[in-house]
């Protein structure tokens, strides 16, 4: 009988893993040839980076064109497996060099820790004790780190709150800290800790949780452009970009594909750059939701000049130091094709890749739909699915177009066909 129960797996080489791993599900030995590959990063780096590793996982990277932010310009590096998304910035990033291209701004990057107080004999009480007693907590954090406190970041305030819940009055004890370059969580949740026993002497209370917030409301990035018209191709097309947001605006199920477009962008940024993508979408998403309504994190209206003028913002917990970021060999290399100096600045990259490809989406959608660009991409996907090798590739896949049938079944006729008729050529 197979077990998946494996004791002591984590303590083997990645090559001994895998042979229990090619044993349990059957793998061929071309399939485990294939895991063996581990590209840029490398095993050893791998096994070191998580547990019970056996290889490593590949995503096309690609290079965004045309991008310029404040004036520079820039080449974004784009991890993603998804067709079209990388075309996609790229055109939008042209369209908006005609204005100027894509402006930005961002606060420090400070994120929230939080600490998780009850049982408290008087909520109100201890929040205000907690509030009192902030200089001397901010200092117990920050002797956890005085590296970063001597770069100029570390604990800034404390904020504390009586929340109701259903297992009663609870005091939730905001920690902030400007973390830099990191992404943060590490430092904040170290200094969480480090906190909770002094609260917990000051208050009489029981500490739970400790841990940093993805909600990083402190650490916004934002972006604006503006879509000229002509560039965009016309004002029927301007008109219907506007339709296409005011659905968003109006509409929770419409506006999770909304935001999934912009996340399409920053996602493939912050994995070319190894950053924590989980993070990035919780921040993302709940920050659409906290006023209380879930909305589109971009806002797009028309200028006097009937121009498109096109705002986001967002939170960025992305980190250029620290992590795997300063480890990975492949994101260090992307950092340098990006040539950004700081975590504030990726992460307004971020924000103007994400405006960019929600533009470009938004416009796909108003104009021809959303499957052509698409499908050019699929369909050559399909055929190499089908079988198709060389240049049968783009001749099953052409035909696939043609046909509007692009179906996994229908390339293997289309192949059968070509070959009989011997056409291996354009
Ligand atoms: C697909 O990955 C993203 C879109 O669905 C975004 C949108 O609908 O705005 C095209």
């Amino acid at each position: 009988m197979k077990t998946s129960e494996l004791s002591g797996f984590y303590k083997l080489t990645p090559e001994e893993r895998m042979k229990i791993v090619k044993e349990f599900a059957n793998l061929t030995d071309e399939e485990v040839e294939y895991l063996r590959k581990t590209g840029g990063l490398g095993l050893d780096l791998a096994n070191r980076m998580i547990e019970n590793v056996v290889g490593t996982f590949e995503l096309p990277l690609g290079i965004a064109t045309n991008f310029k932010i404040n004036g520079r310009d820039y080449l974004i590096p784009m991890a993603i497996e998804e067709p079209s998304v990388v075309a996609a910035a790229s055109n939008a990033a042209k369209m908006a060099r005609v204005r100027g291209g894509f402006f930005t701004e961002s606060t420090p990057p400070v994120m929230i820790g939080q600490i998780q107080l009850t049982k408290v004999p008087n909520p109100e009480e201890a929040a205000r004790i907690v509030l009192e007693r902030k200089k001397e907590l901010i200092q117990i954090a920050n002797e956890q780190d005085p590296l970063l406190v001597k770069l100029g970041g570390g604990a800034v305030d404390i904020e504390a709150r009586v929340l109701q819940t259903e297992r009663g009055p609870m005091v939730i004890i905001h920690l902030l800290v400007n973390v830099l370059d990191a992404m943060g969580a590490n430092v904040v949740n170290t200094m969480c800790e480090a906190v909770a026993p002094a609260i917990e002497a000051l208050t009489k209370g029981k500490v739970f949780l400790r841990i940093v917030s993805n909600l990083a409301i402190y650490r916004i990035a934002k972006a604006r452009a503006v879509f000229a018209q002509e560039a965009l191709g016309g004002e029927e097309v301007v008109e219907g970009i506007l339709e296409a947001y005011a659905f968003a605006a109006a509409d929770p199920f419409r506006c999770a594909t909304h935001n999934k477009g912009i996340m399409n962008g920053v996602i493939a940024v912050a994995l070319a750059t190894a950053n924590d993508t989980r993070a990035l979408e919780a921040g993302a998403h709940a920050y659409a939701a906290y006023g209380g309504r879930y909305k589109p994190l971009s806002h797009w209206s028309k200028t006097v000049d009937g121009d498109l003028l096109g705002t986001i913002e967002l939170p960025v917990a992305v980190g250029t130091v620290g992590g795997i970021t300063a480890v990975h060999p492949l994101a260090k290399i992307c950092r340098k094709i990006l040539g950004v100096q700081s975590a504030r600045e990726l992460g307004e990259i971020m924000a103007a890749v994400g405006l960019a490809n929600n533009l470009a989406a938004m416009r796909a959608l108003a104009t021809e739909g959303i499957q052509r660009g698409h499908m050019k991409l699929h369909a050559r996907n399909i055929a190499v699915m089908a079988g198709a090798e060389g240049d049968l590739i783009d001749l099953v896949a052409a035909r696939l177009i043609a046909e509007r049938k692009i179906r996994a079944d229908r390339a293997k006729e289309i192949l059968e066909e070509l070959k009989k008729a011997g056409i291996t050529k354009p």
